[in-house]
């Protein structure tokens, strides 16, 4: 099933064209790396999934219908984990979680809590600490914990791994492969091409706007790194 589609997708930010013909589609238990440099269009994209900036043409769905036609459904049907996540520094672990379900209206009992914070290895000595103490890596666990207690089947990851070290980088693509492979919808935008590549079902490269290539990984296999890098790097099509 396609989860989410964004087809001829043109949007303007403050007058400015800043998406052109964009399109492109994520099914269930795939994971779509949007690749892009700053300022492509990663963020606006994403925000166009969540209904902050309606397409000037063109349209986005979220499980087939048009987000336009009823935004609170679409926020309700997918978890999202911004740029820059804002979590309490002065709670522990345990209390953002129970104070963000509880503002999205969603709340969950201690032991799905700490279900959810065993299923992205977050340190069980470091769940009663304040997360001013944390490490990025940390804090991204934290948030994606957060992502997945919402129960939704779809999330939209913006840069999560960035500021991470290597380690934390693939621990958090692992967590994210077996969250897909158990059947959830993931739209990540990163600038990470090697991380895009070993993560990734298919990668869309967006390029002042538009997105102008597309990549698949061959069955069974990941996405050559050194395709992406080289159409990415590319000079001349800005
Ligand atoms: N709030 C805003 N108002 C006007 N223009 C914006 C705003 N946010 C971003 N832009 C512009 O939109 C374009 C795409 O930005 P963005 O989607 O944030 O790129 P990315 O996430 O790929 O770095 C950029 O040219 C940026 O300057
Ligand atoms: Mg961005």
């Amino acid at each position: 099933m396609l989860r989410l589609q964004a087809e001829g997708l043109r949007v303007l930010r403050s007058g400015r064209e800043v998406l052109a013909k964009v399109s492109f589609s994520v099914a269930s238990g795939e994971v779509y790396g949007l690749l892009g440099g700053n300022g492509a269009g990663k963020s606006t994209t994403l925000a166009t999934f969540l209904g902050f900036l309606p397409p000037a043409e063109g349209r986005v769905c979220v499980n087939g219908r048009e987000v336009g036609s009823d935004v609170p459904a679409a926020r309700r049907a997918v978890a999202y984990l911004p740029e820059a996540a804002s979590l309490y520094e002065h709670l522990d672990a345990r209390e953002n979680l129970r104070y963000f379900l509880q503002l999205a209206g969603a709340p969950c009992s201690d032991a799905a809590i700490d279900a959810a914070l065993d299923r992205v290895w977050l340190d069980p000595e470091a769940r009663s600490r304040r997360l001013g103490g944390y490490s990025k890596g940390m804090r991204q666990k934290v948030a994606i914990a957060l992502a997945i207690l919402r129960a939704t089947d779809i999330l939209l990851l913006d840069e999560p791994t960035s500021g991470l070290d290597p380690a934390a980088i693939d621990e958090f693509h692992a967590l994210v492969r077996g969250l897909a492979d158990a059947g959830k919808t993931i739209l990540m935008v990163t600038h990470d091409v090697y991380g895009a590549c070993q993560v990734a079902d298919r990668i869309g490269l967006l390029r002042g706007g538009r997105l102008v290539a597309e990549f698949a990984a061959p069955p069974g296999g990941r996405i050559d790194t050194e395709t992406v890098h080289r159409a990415f790097s590319a000079r001349g099509a800005a």
